[in-house]
């Protein structure tokens, strides 16, 4: 199976690529700048490149995007249209031109947006809320999934869509406290993306991709004001953990993402989740 891997030099790209060649698939990094998982320089906004890339392709996974980081530094919207809306659209016309059946969309957790902010307690994120983004690069996400859905119905393209958590670089107090409720390892990204290949959707489908959470909703209050408490009750071992490094627990924490779809659907099972960084260091 031929797989092309958009933003193959990028963070998520590198990582899902290293996972399809260790499982024998033939991966092809697609990327606008060269790196050592990238076989194509491509720039995915350029109809024909994004063709003759295409040509002789399985499957395509769509990582390459501007994001947050872009839009701190100030890239115009017209930019973040080009490359997440029309780059994707590319990429899905050349679907249904070159016989390509299977289309995976990264997309990301941000733009459930104002929807994530509640000044009474945390927000249970599910795939169910409704997305509220706050910016042109989660209209962009969104607008970009919309496509995909409608390729999937009116086309007959295997798309679905994955909404990643936060995978940054981040020092390591930040990181963990991250990991409890929000974050994500990139390698996990990697083997959710990778169980999806395997999977053929009678539906349209989108999913929460992050690092797993032991919370519930019945916590949802206390996490938001007092997650110390919480925290410590699903792990009496972190008090140490953290007094050994120096590490402060969060002050409030203002959601969770539940990625139970993907476990049930797709057999996903995070390895690098809060639990393992306890483990791993103790
Ligand atoms: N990093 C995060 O925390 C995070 C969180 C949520 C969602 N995401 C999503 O995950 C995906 C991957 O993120 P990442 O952090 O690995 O990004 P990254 O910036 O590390 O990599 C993106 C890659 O896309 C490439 N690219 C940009 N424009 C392109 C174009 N026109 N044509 C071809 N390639 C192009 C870049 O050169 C880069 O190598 C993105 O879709 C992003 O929106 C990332």
């Amino acid at each position: 199976m031929n797989i092309l891997v958009t933003g193959s030099a990028g963070k998520l790209g590198t990582v899902v690529m290293q996972r399809l060649k260790a499982a024998g698939y033939n991966a092809i990094g697609a990327d606008l700048v060269p790196g050592v998982t990238t076989d194509v320089l491509l720039n995915v906004n350029l109809k024909e490149q994004v063709l003759e890339a295409t040509r002789h392709i399985d499957a395509i996974i769509h990582t390459a995007a501007i994001h947050g980081r872009h839009y701190d530094l100030g890239y115009s919207r017209e930019a973040f249209i080009d490359i997440n809306i029309y780059g994707t659209l590319n990429l899905l016309n050349a679907c249904t031109k070159q016989g390509i059946n299977k289309f995976l969309y990264i997309s990301t957790t941000s733009i459930y947006g104002n929807a994530m902010v509640s000044p009474h307690q945390a927000v249970w994120v599910d795939e169910l809320l409704t997305e509220q983004p706050r910016d042109i690069y989660d209209i962009t996400k969104q607008a970009a999934e919309q496509l995909c859905k409608d390729f999937f119905y009116k086309e007959g393209v295997q798309a679905s869509v994955y909404r990643v958590g936060r995978f940054l670089p981040e020092e390591a107090n930040l990181e963990a406290n991250h990991r409890l409720y929000r974050g994500l390892d990139e390698r996990d990204g990697a083997e959710a993306l990778y169980l999806a290949l395997q999977h053929t959707f009678q539906e349209f489908e989108v999913f929460n991709i992050a690092s797993s959470s032991s919370f519930s909703k019945d916590e949802l209050v206390t996490l938001k004001h007092n997650p110390t408490e919480i925290i410590l009750k699903h792990y009496p071992e972190a008090e140490d953990f953290y007094k050994k490094n120096g590490w402060k627990f969060p002050e409030s924490i203002d959601r969770v993402y539940v990625t139970d779809k993907a476990k049930t659907m797709l057999g996903y099972t995070p390895k690098y989740t809060f639990n393992s960084l306890l483990n791993n260091s103790s």
